[in-house]
């Protein structure tokens, strides 16, 4: 591909094209890594509310340092994978008295700054000669080099790499990167058909040539993920229920989340669980699955209403969960039903 040709034609078509961000007004270095990190395995629709709401809360590296860690995962309640926050605040504390760090060998040894997130804060914030390689152009760059092997592959991924660093300009850096993560967002679709009529690079894409966009990137085979069975109960006394908090390491780890128990239990099996206890409504909730990377919940529930509270079990009001305990959304179904729909 040419590379003034390639360069020129993307710049032109991201400024006609961008999609208005609140990340995109304002360069800061801290705004950039928030956002990127946010941007990280979840989609940008979503991501809006979270990124206004926490820049308004924690405006700077030294706020997001010296937050308390319920406060921080809260504002990340939804978003997932919460290590990737955790890791954000340990990073902020770490730079809290310096100017931001501008330099790649210094970010990248910072807690949760890889390749992708170094290249995307210096390109973006810094204007710097990183490119940002993230799943959505890896597939760009398949499609246009019809690359057939897998895009996970280290190789395939350097080989990609080499390519978009050749194609790098020499200004708009920043730009060139998110130009080409906008074409992979709203143009080269990950699935269904891509929109190539309107692509820039619809002349040159090779797999666009051959007619096999829709078959690139080719997908592994994967493995099946385990499924695990999961009973969710709301034990609710007025207008409170019970939650516990997850242990502080593994899946989830510290968040809180509704009586959990292995298994799809009976109706007979909760009321063992509630024996001395009088049950004033048992009622089946709705089932529910949620996807992690490495597994798959299959959930039902229900909703256990009793006549007194049972002791030594945590109950908090509806609006106390809803305000302050952070619920991963692989719990979603059951929150919805004590709590109206939330921003999220
Ligand atoms: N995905 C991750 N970062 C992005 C950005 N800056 N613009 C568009 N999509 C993105």
């Amino acid at each position: 591909m040419n590379k003034t040709n390639f360069t020129q034609s993307l710049l032109a078509w991201y400024d006609n094209n961008k999609r208005v961000l609140p990340w995109r007004d304002d360069k800061e270095p801290y705004k950039v890594w928030v956002s990127e990190i946010m941007l990280q395995q979840t989609r940008v629709q979503t991501v809006i509310p979270y990124y206004n709401r926490f820049i308004e809360r924690l405006p700077s590296v030294k706020h997001l340092a010296n937050v308390d860690d319920d406060i921080l995962i809260k504002l990340w309640e939804g978003l997932g994978y919460y290590n990737r926050v955790r890791n954000m605040k340990k990073a902020a504390f770490l730079i809290q008295n310096t100017t931001f760090p501008s330099e790649y060998n210094e970010l990248i040894q910072l807690p949760g700054i890889g390749e992708y997130t170094a290249g995307a804060v210096l390109s973006i914030a810094f204007n710097q000669p990183y490119t940002a390689v993230d799943g959505n152009v890896l597939r760009v760059f398949a499609r246009l080099l019809h690359i057939t092997d897998d895009i996970k592959l280290p190789n395939v991924k350097k080989e990609i790499k080499k390519e978009v660093q050749r194609l790098l300009p020499s200004t708009r850096i920043g730009d060139f990167n998110q130009g080409l993560m906008e074409i992979g967002a709203t143009i080269c679709l990950p699935s269904g058909e891509p929109l190539c009529m309107i692509c820039p690079f619809n002349k040159q894409c090779k797999a666009y040539k051959k007619g096999v966009q829709t078959l690139i990137p080719v997908k592994r085979s994967k493995k099946a993920t385990p499924v695990e069975k999961k009973t969710v109960l709301l034990v609710q006394h007025e207008d409170s229920f019970v939650i516990e908090q997850r242990p502080s390491k593994g899946l989830l780890a510290g968040l809180y989340q509704f009586p959990l128990y292995e298994n799809h239990l009976t109706k007979e099996e909760v009321m063992v669980l509630f024996n001395q206890h009088e049950i004033l409504e048992l009622e089946d909730l709705k089932k529910s699955k949620h996807i992690f990377s490495h597994k798959k919940w299959d959930m039902i529930g229900y909703l256990v209403k009793t006549k007194e509270k049972i002791e030594k079990l945590d109950y908090q009001h509806k609006n106390d969960i809803k305000q302050y305990y952070a619920i991963p959304i692989a719990f979603k179904t059951y929150k919805e039903y004590i709590i109206e729909k939330e921003i999220i």
